[in-house]
Parts: C-alpha cells; sequence; structure tokens
C-alpha cells in the first residue's frame, strides 16, 4: 500500500479533447463547419500551393491499403505477424511502391523496410516517416498501413510534381515489422532496434512454436547477429524527427466531425504474462472440495484486474498531499485488457492443470500504471493461496508514456490544416488535439529523436477488428497532410 501511495503521488497526466462542437458530417467538408480559430496559420496556409493529386493520394492509396489488406496468412481474415510469409509478401509489395516513389530501398536486419531520398542535402539530418506492416490476429485494413501508404503516397506525388530533389534533407520511410507484439509478445521489435533500444535478448525471444526471432529471421536470410542489431540504431545526429500518420482507433475525430487530428501525447503500456497452476484432474470424480483448480483462479483475477481498473480509487492508497486528483486523473486514462487466455490440456473433461493468461494495461500515467501492477500483483498472490494454486507473473513489455514533440507537433497541425483547407476550400477550421490510448511505434523512436502524429478518422472509432474503416477521402486528407508537411522541408 505505501508503494501504491508513493507511486500515484508522483503520477502527472491528462486528457485532452478537442474544444469543437459535435457535428454527425462525416465528409471532408464537414472539417469547414467546425468554428474554432486559425488566424495564426494562415499565412503558412498561404505559402502551400499546388495539386490535390486525388489519383495519386486517394485512389491509388485507398487501392493500395486494399491490395495489403488482402496479404495474409490467414484465408478468411487478415493476420500479418513478425516476418510471417505474409509480412515477407506485404514487406516486397511496399518495397515496389516505394521504388515507385522513387526512394533508394533496403530491408534491414530485423525487417523493416525502408526507402530514402536524399533531396538537396544528403549529409543533413533526415526526416523518417513510418508506420508498421504486421497486424493484429482479425485486423483491418488501416493500422499501420494508412502510416505507410501515405507517406509513399505523399513521396509519389512530390515525384510526379517534380520537386522531390528539391527537398532540403533526407526523408525516409520505414515500414516497421514489429508494432503490434503479436507472435513475440514484446512489442516495437523493428522499431525498438532502429532507435537502439532493443535488448539483445529479443534475439532470443520465441514464440508458441518455440522459433525465436533471430530464427524467424534467418529464415528469411537475414543475419540478426548482436553486432547486426546494434548497427541497426541510427546516430541521433543523423535524424532531424519522426512523423507518423495513423488511424485515430477511437471515436474522438468522428465525433467531433473532423478527418484529421494532432497527437499530444501516447499511454504507457505493460505486457504480463500470468501463469496460474494447480492440480490437473478428472472433471468427472475429483470433488469440488478438492479441487485446485487454476482456470477459477485465473477467472477470479480477471475480475480482480477488471475492478483495479475500473475503481483505482477503491483500491490504491494515496496520502494527504496527493487526495483524489492523482487517483482521479489515473482513472480518465487506465484501461485494463485480458485478451488471451491458454488452459492446459483444454478438453471440456480435465480439469486444468494450467492456465496463462496475458494482461495489457495502459495509462497517461506511469506511476499510476505501476501502483495499479503492484496492487493487482500483491492481490493476485492472496487468491491464488487462498485457492492453493501457484501464481507466476512475468512482465514481456514496458513502455512509458509518451509526450509528442511541442515544435513537430504545430507543423504537423499546420499541415493538417492545409490538407483540410485545400480540400474544402475553407479556412474556418480547428484541428483537433488528442491522446492516444493506442501504442505506435513513435513511442520506441522517441527513444532517438523527437515525435509526432496525426491520427485518422475512422468509422466508429473500431479498430483491431475487420470493420476498421476509413473514408477514402480520409485517406486522401491524411496524404495530403504529409504532401503539406513534407513540402515545409523545401
Ligand atoms: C497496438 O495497436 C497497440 O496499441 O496495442
Ligand atoms: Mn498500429
Ligand atoms: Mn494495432
Amino acid at each position: 500500500m505505501g508503494c501504491s501511495l508513493m507511486l500515484v503521488c508522483l503520477c502527472f497526466n491528462f486528457y485532452i479533447y478537442p474544444l469543437l462542437s459535435s457535428s454527425s458530417s462525416s465528409s471532408a467538408s464537414a472539417a469547414a463547419s467546425a468554428s474554432a480559430s486559425a488566424t495564426g496559420l494562415q499565412s503558412e496556409v498561404d505559402s502551400i500551393s499546388g495539386s490535390l493529386y486525388p489519383e495519386i493520394l486517394r485512389d491509388e492509396a485507398v487501392s493500395r491499403l486494399y491490395q495489403l489488406g488482402k496479404v495474409s496468412d490467414a484465408e478468411d481474415y487478415l493476420e500479418r505477424t513478425f516476418m510471417s510469409p505474409a509480412a515477407v509478401r506485404a514487406g516486397y509489395l511496399i518495397r515496389i511502391w516505394m521504388e515507385d516513389a522513387g526512394l533508394r530501398t533496403w530491408i534491414d536486419h530485423m525487417g523493416n523496410v525502408h526507402g530514402r531520398v536524399d533531396g538537396l542535402n544528403p549529409s543533413s539530418k533526415a526526416l523518417l516517416i513510418g508506420s508498421h506492416l504486421d497486424t493484429v490476429v482479425d485486423a483491418g485494413f488501416f493500422d499501420g498501413s494508412l502510416g505507410i501508404v501515405s507517406a509513399i503516397a505523399a513521396l509519389k506525388a512530390l515525384r510526379v510534381g517534380g520537386t522531390l530533389g528539391r527537398l532540403v534533407r533526407p526523408v525516409e520511410v520505414i515500414a516497421f515489422s514489429d508494432e503490434e507484439g503479436v507472435r513475440f509478445q514484446s512489442t516495437f521489435i523493428g522499431s525498438a532496434a532502429v532507435a537502439g533500444i532493443l535488448p539483445d535478448s529479443a534475439l532470443q525471444y520465441s514464440d508458441k512454436s518455440g522459433a525465436t526471432v533471430q530464427e524467424v529471421l534467418q529464415r528469411n536470410s537475414l543475419q540478426a547477429t548482436k553486432e547486426n542489431l546494434h548497427q541497426l540504431k541510427y546516430d541521433p545526429d543523423s535524424v532531424w524527427g519522426y512523423a507518423e500518420v495513423h488511424i485515430e482507433q477511437g471515436p474522438v475525430l468522428e465525433r467531433v466531425g473532423m478527418p484529421l487530428g494532432v497527437v499530444k501525447g501516447i499511454a504507457g503500456q505493460t505486457r504480463l504474462k500470468v501463469t496460474v497452476r494447480g492440480s490437473q484432474g478428472h472433471a468427472g470424480t475429483v470433488p469440488m472440495s478438492m479441487r485446485h483448480d487454476p482456470m477459477v483462479a485465473a477467472a477470479e483475477l480477471i475480475v480482480l484486474l477488471e475492478n483495479v481498473c475500473k475503481h483505482p480509487e477503491d483500491f490504491l492508497s494515496f496520502d494527504d498531499h496527493c487526495k483524489d486528483s492523482s487517483v482521479q486523473s489515473l482513472s480518465g486514462s487506465l484501461v485494463c485488457t485480458v485478451g488471451e487466455i491458454s488452459p492446459w490440456p483444454s478438453a471440456s473433461n480435465v480439469i486444468p492443470g494450467q492456465v496463462v493468461f496475458t494482461v495489457d494495461i495502459r495509462a497517461m500515467d506511469d506511476m499510476g500504471r505501476e501502483a495499479v501492477i503492484y496492487e493487482f500483483s500483491s492481490r493476485m498472490y492472496q487468491i491464488c493461496d487462498r485457492r492453493s494454486v501457484s501464481c507466476n507473473l512475468e512482465r514481456k513489455h514496458n513502455a512509458g508514456a509518451v509526450m509528442c514533440d511541442p515544435e513537430l507537433s504545430t507543423q504537423l497541425k499546420s499541415a493538417a490544416h492545409s490538407a483540410l483547407r485545400k480540400m474544402t476550400n475553407e479556412l474556418d477550421s480547428e484541428v483537433p488535439v488528442l491522446m492516444s490510448g493506442a501504442g505506435h511505434d513513435a513511442m520506441a523512436i522517441s527513444h532517438l529523436t523527437k515525435v509526432g502524429m496525426i491520427f485518422v478518422r475512422c468509422r466508429g472509432g473500431i479498430s483491431h477488428s475487420p470493420k476498421e474503416h476509413v473514408l477514402d477521402d480520409d485517406v486522401w486528407a491524411a496524404g495530403l497532410a504529409v504532401l503539406a508537411f513534407l513540402e515545409t522541408h523545401m
């Protein structure tokens, strides 16, 4: 309890919602109806001219997103995990599109696909733009892919417009090999390697079949040795900053009727693996009073987790200095999920001997997240003792909350504003600023350089689902925003 007290007292967090009137319209023209001041951006916007490139930024980009959405390891749904056959095929496709945009390409030792244009000053600090090519299981077509496709489309528009060579710094698009962490339960394998924060031990992470990261890379002729891993780290002095376009994966932009938003910060996240072991036995013969059933213990633990995360104020203690405000602000962003559970041996007439489940905990407040983990784990051991089962908790992934760079965010906001203005011919729209509950490669890259993100509206705020959808015009808006941003680097 004392630990929770300390941790929660130190926390600092907030949630930002755009101060805009709601609108149910989902067309790009709805942007114009939102009322807000944009006068400070007028001159910047006016300096940006040029075509809207609908054939490249909308039609081709949308068709590529659907093409990529069909590149799957499963027949009936989209699944592309780190270095899976479909992920490798997706990487080849992306590489072809990068070359079509006039970029020099390569695939690094972690399976990241790179495309770079040097511009006028090849030795200047490079602007990196990226997102991930892997997906969750039964995924939508836009998570990750949108950021890659819109960046390539914007660079292609520059090539077609004859201005690609006018960039004052190198621009590099990176399609990262792993953000979802589905295969190895450790997210950001690709981007963490580029940022230089991937531990050597990551090469030995193993998937459910027992294959290690190193082995799956080797199967694809990528020699992932420790030395090669170290070489992947970018020199911070060679990088100007990192921008990422991503679907919002939440409902805010749709609620306010805006196609684009800018990200202020990204929630921290922890992934845990909980293993509960009991006594395996016959479902028909072991009396209820004599069972040590890990399945019911797991069920109790899952409900405990839900209670802690729904009502942290009932579980976390705090002292007179902090009062309720710290815990209340924690509740504003705290979310906890058990998304995977595996009993062994998994048969209807067998009391399981073991149950393993995952826990995903996120909050804007790192100290608050730690307090929740502490509280959950201490109560977990009490429950397991009472039920005479053994429990073990492993931390599989940890990423602190990240704040986006204010200056870069202002530039991205201005670019988003410019894109919406070009599409609607009106200037009267304020681009919302919001927090991200979802994790992004920008979190890993923040260890290398300043980061900024643009969010794109998605239907119903739905993501990690085949129902994920982005309007064609919003794909266009995203491409136009990247294009406007690139034009500020000329
Ligand atoms: C990635 O999409 C995550 O937030 O888990
Ligand atoms: Mn994503
Ligand atoms: Mn995702």
